[in-house]
This record gives C-alpha cells, structure tokens and sequence, in this order.
C-alpha cells in the first residue's frame, strides 16, 4: 500500500483581530499518499491557505495534529521536516528577492536547506532541464523574466530539496492560460517520473478535476466533501459543491 506521506487530523485555526474571530480552518482531516494528487477547491476565504501554512508549518494550528511521512509536525520538528514538503505560491515574483539573479537566489535556498554548493549546482541545472528552461536564466534578475519562467524556478527552488510533498497554492492562477497549461502538465509529469504528492488548491474546478486523482471542497473552514475527482464532480453530494459548479457554468 502507498504510504501516506501528509496525514491532518482535526485541524483547527481561529484568527483574532480587532475582537473579530474567523475560524478559518474548522476540524479539517485528510490524508495525501505517495504520488497522489488531491485538489482542494473552495471560494475566497475559505481557509485553503491557511490550510497550506499550517501544513508548512508556517503558523502553528490551535489544535489537531500534522504527519509528514509519519512524523509529527510541530515546533521541535518544523525545520527537519522543512525538506520534505515545499510549496509554490500565486505570486511567483514573491518566491525571489528582487535585488539579487535568481541563481544566486537559489544557491540561497539551497544553503539554507543544508545542500553543499557544488551538489546544489548540479541539482540546479538538472532541474532547469526538467522545467525546460535555459542556464542563462540564472543569471537574471526576477524582474528580466517572464511569469512563466519565474513560476518554473519557483518549482526548481522547491524541487532542490526532493520534496516528498508539494503544496501548490494558486500556483498558476496569476498566468495566462497558455503558460498555466504549460505549468500544469510540468506538475502532472513530476508526479509521474519523481512520484511527488500534491496539494493543488485553486478556484478553477475544472482545472482541478483535471489535475486531481482525489477533490476536496472547503466551505467555510471545514472540509465539507472529498471524493475521486471524476465522481466529485460528475455528482457533488454536497449542496455547497454543487453551487460552485453552477457558477462555473
Ligand atoms: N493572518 C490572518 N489574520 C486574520 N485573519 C486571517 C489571517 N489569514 C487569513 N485570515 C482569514 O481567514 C479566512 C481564510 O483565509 P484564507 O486566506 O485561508 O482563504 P483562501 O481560501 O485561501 O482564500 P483565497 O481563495 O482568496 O486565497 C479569511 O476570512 C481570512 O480573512
Ligand atoms: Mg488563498
């Protein structure tokens, strides 16, 4: 059986501000195996980012537990785990910093993970292969490069640690449709040859039925129906499911 790589158990996240509460991630369970791909969709503000930080470990959760490849996530253990599951953002010109090429951008990346200069450099250059883009990118700065390509060395940068999870959050949804196509089918054929497991979150259901072997629907915080992609979204059992494939039409 495949291993479950991503295992949430009862997770919850209140923000407090201004003595206005949001429960942003209510009572959320799941579990992501080796080389599956389950896409979360759900409309603005229901929680999927917050569910990608908490999973990253980048904000603490108020209660429930996290697993990557069967350890438990938490404070103690964050930066250990950090190598094992990356994510890629909306805004691909956030992921570098504008003062500096994105090749030095990515040795910096490669440092921080603990990678040895010369290994990052051999890693780097395997993986603009994979992407499809060319060495003399490395050498500009983000703002000399397209969406496209910065988005591909987004990839490149979490890619350098041989992540055993992926967590794409809007990662194409800021391209047109002809590069975010060139995206998607880039993450389909990583699945495929480095059995990666993904956590692909968008609005665009179609786009997620046809990425996804798994769907999940948040509403509201809580994860309110998950199933086979094809089934999910051939016969939503969930009211708010069927609403957002009305609106899609
Ligand atoms: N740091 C924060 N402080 C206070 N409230 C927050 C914070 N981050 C998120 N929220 C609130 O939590 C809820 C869920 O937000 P989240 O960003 O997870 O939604 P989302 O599903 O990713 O939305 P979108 O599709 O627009 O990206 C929202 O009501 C948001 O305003
Ligand atoms: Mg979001």
């Amino acid at each position: 059986m495949a291993e479950t790589v991503l295992a949430v158990k009862d997770l919850c996240k209140t923000f407090r501000k201004d003595g206005v509460e949001t429960e942003a991630v209510k009572n959320v369970s799941f579990g992501l195996s080796e080389g599956e791909i389950l896409g979360i969709a759900g409309e603005s503000g229901s929680g999927k980012s917050t569910l990608s930080r908490l999973c990253m470990g980048l904000i603490r959760p108020d209660s429930g537990e996290i697993y990557i490849c069967g350890e438990r996530l938490g404070k103690d253990t964050v930066k250990s785990l950090r190598p094992k599951i990356q994510m890629v953002f909306q805004n691909p010109a956030d992921t570098f910093n504008p003062a500096y090429s994105v090749g030095a951008g990515l040795m910096g990346a490669g440092s921080y993970l603990g990678i040895e200069k010369q290994l990052c450099r051999e890693k780097i250059s395997g993986l603009l292969k994979t992407t499809g883009l060319q060495e003399s990118v490395l050498k500009r700065r983000p703002k000399e490069l397209s969406g496209g390509q910065l988005q591909r060395l987004a990839i490149v940068r979490a890619l350098l640690c041989e992540p055993r999870v992926l967590i794409a959050d809007e990662a194409v949804s800021s391209l047109d449709v002809s590069v975010s196509a060139n995206i998607i089918n880039l993450l389909s054929d990583l699945r495929e040859s480095l059995g990666i497991a993904m956590l692909f979150i968008s609005h665009d259901l179609a786009l997620i039925g046809h990425i996804s072997d798994r769907v999940g629907v948040m509403y509201k915080g809580s994860l309110v129906e998950t199933g086979a992609a094809e089934e999910l979204l051939r016969s939503p059992s969930h009211e708010y499911t069927k609403r957002l494939l009305d609106a899609r039409l």
